[in-house]
């Protein structure tokens, strides 16, 4: 596909990381012709769950804290899905992920179509939550979050 001068920049965020990139098929959609709400909450978790297991240990979803269709997703849409840390806590983490749609016949113009928040919780071999290991991600982590919640002079 040619670039697109003609579009203004796109809204992709630059400070998270693109985790997942998918196109949804003639089997995922609903009765109404779009794509399946629930095949896009898998996914989401799938892209949600890419930054917590960068830490090492088990990491399982405990909760889906938000979830906002904004736009149908569609067959054949590029989809692209973008997530950042936003709290480190004892035994969890709790990460957005955000949902770009390129159209098929469309593309360079994005579409934010989803966006959620999940809690992934490190377990241990019995599957009971377990501390976060203190390591150079974590420090990374929690110093991108304070920068980002300081007040702005
Ligand atoms: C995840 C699981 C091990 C947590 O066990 P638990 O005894 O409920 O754990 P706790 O109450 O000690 O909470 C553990 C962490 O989860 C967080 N948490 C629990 N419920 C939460 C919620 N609704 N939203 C955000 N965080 C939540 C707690 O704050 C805690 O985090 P912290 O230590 O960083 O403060 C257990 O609930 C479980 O096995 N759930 C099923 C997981 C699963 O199968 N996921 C796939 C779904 S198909």
């Amino acid at each position: 596909m040619p670039p697109r001068p003609d579009l203004p920049p796109h809204p992709l965020p630059a400070d998270k990381d693109l985790v997942l990139k998918v196109i949804p098929m003639p089997a995922d959609v609903n009765a109404n012709g779009d794509i399946f709400g629930g095949w896009v909450m898998a996914q989401v978790d799938l892209a949600g769950s890419v930054l917590p297991s960068r830490l090492g240990p088990r990491m399982v979803t405990v909760a889906v804290n938000e979830f906002i269709f904004k736009q149908p997703v569609r067959v054949g849409d590029i989809l692209s899905f973008y997530s950042s840390v936003q709290r480190v806590g004892r035994t969890s983490v709790t990460v957005d992920v955000e949902v770009y749609a390129e159209r098929f016949h469309d593309q360079g113009r994005f579409v934010k179509v989803t966006e959620a928040l999940l809690t992934y919780v490190a377990i241990d071999s019995e599957g009971k939550p377990q501390a976060l290991p203190e390591n150079a991600q974590i420090a990374a982590w929690r110093q991108a979050i304070a920068r980002n919640t300081a007040p702005k002079a």
